[in-house]
This record gives C-alpha cells, sequence and structure tokens, in this order.
C-alpha cells in the first residue's frame, strides 16, 4: 500500500486534491462522488462482462466486479497502471488489469456487455487521427449498453477539436456504437452521465 500512498498523495497534489471517484481506504475528495450509486439502478444483472476505457486508478472497475461482473479495466498510462495494478491487487484481484492502448486492445477483443466511457473519449477528439481511431472502435465494438460521461462543452470543443458540440457528439457516440436509447442517469461535477442502450 505504501507505494500506492506515495503515488496518490503526489497526484493529489498536483490535482488539488481530488481524484475521480473515491479510492478506498484512502483519505480525498473526488470529482465525481455517487457516480456508481446512480449507475446501480441501469446495471443490467444479464450483463457479465464490462470493459472500462482509461480506468485509471480502477475506481469504477472495482465498484463493478463487487457486483459480480467480469471487468477488463484498460489503462494505457505507464504512471496509472502501477497503482491501478496494486489497488487491483489489495481488493483481492477481482478484475483483469490490462496495459494497453484501447485502440490496439480492442482490435483484438470487441465482445463485451458493457462499455465504460468515463471522462475518456475527449481525449481523442482532439486530432483526426485520434477521431478517426474512436470511429473505427465505436463502429467495431459488440457491446449491449454503455455509460457515457462525456467531458465539458468547452473542453470537447477546445482549438483543433473535430467535435462542434457537446449534444451533437453525445448523438454520434449513440449511433456510432449502435446505440438507439439514452437515459441521463445524473449530472456530476457539471457533467451529465448517460446511459445508453441498443
Ligand atoms: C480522464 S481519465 C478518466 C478516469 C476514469 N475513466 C473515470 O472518470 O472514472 C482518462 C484515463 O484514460 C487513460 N487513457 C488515455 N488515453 C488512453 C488510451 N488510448 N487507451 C487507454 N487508456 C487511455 C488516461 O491515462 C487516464 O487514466
Amino acid at each position: 500500500m505504501r507505494k500506492l500512498n506515495d503515488r496518490l498523495k503526489k497526484y493529489l497534489k498536483k490535482y488539488n486534491g481530488k481524484l475521480y471517484a473515491e479510492i478506498r481506504g484512502y483519505d480525498h475528495d473526488a470529482l465525481y462522488v455517487g457516480r456508481f450509486e446512480a449507475m446501480k439502478k441501469y446495471i443490467r444483472p444479464e450483463a457479465k462482462t464490462v470493459l472500462d476505457i482509461g480506468a485509471h486508478f480502477g475506481e469504477m472497475s472495482l465498484e463493478f466486479a463487487e457486483i459480480g461482473k467480469k471487468v477488463t479495466a484498460v489503462e494505457k498510462s505507464t504512471s496509472k497502471i502501477s497503482c491501478l495494478r496494486e489497488y487491483c491487487r489489495k481488493h483481492g484481484n477481482k478484475f483483469n488489469v490490462v496495459h494497453e492502448d484501447i485502440f490496439d486492445y480492442t482490435q483484438k477483443h470487441r465482445d463485451f456487455d458493457t462499455v465504460l466511457a468515463l471522462n475518456i473519449f475527449h481525449h481523442f477528439t482532439r486530432t483526426e487521427d485520434g477521431f478517426k481511431k474512436l470511429t473505427v472502435m465505436l463502429r467495431r465494438l459488440r457491446i449491449t449498453d454503455m455509460f457515457f460521461l462525456p467531458a465539458t462543452t468547452e473542453e470537447l470543443t477546445e482549438e483543433g477539436s473535430v467535435v462542434s458540440t457537446k449534444n451533437a457528439f453525445v448523438e454520434w457516440v449513440m449511433s456510432q456504437s449502435g446505440m438507439t436509447k439514452k437515459i441521463l442517469v445524473g449530472t456530476f461535477n457539471k457533467r451529465n452521465l448517460y446511459y445508453f442502450q441498443r
């Protein structure tokens, strides 16, 4: 736990004492408090497999694993992956950790019930290449539902971005991934969290 503690301390110092979600056993603030509680209502019992895209320290992966889902947490960053692994280990290795670029990973694995796309897709809209890869991935994945938390309009439409408005982006992600139903789960840290279903 020492390494994780040290890393978290460093991270929290850099990001005003806040993580995305609650890391258990560690005293800190979170930006998206209560997200999982709100999502629970929409999690289908028959959905067995979950792909957590850009899992960060694994906060959401652990939550889904603990309600019996088979979770794959994909994280590209070398600096995050050791914390993610340690967090997973500390809580009984209940989910699978993959250190890989999500675009490479989904070339080989495309069948999941649920996708968690929380604060991640705007990373890919800043360049034409990223946007192209996102398009290919969304069309390729064979999923039945998705929790999607887009960035703010300002972040999504910052200079160089290929996205024009947040609403257009939400509709676009839905259509590319073959989803037809959209439900607003709640608003966290001024961002809407959506649940999409096929
Ligand atoms: C803003 S954080 C999202 C945190 C988390 N999903 C949440 O809100 O609960 C984005 C994470 O995605 C990771 N990431 C960025 N690009 C990625 C890629 N191509 N493949 C996998 N992970 C990536 C980053 O390293 C970072 O940990």
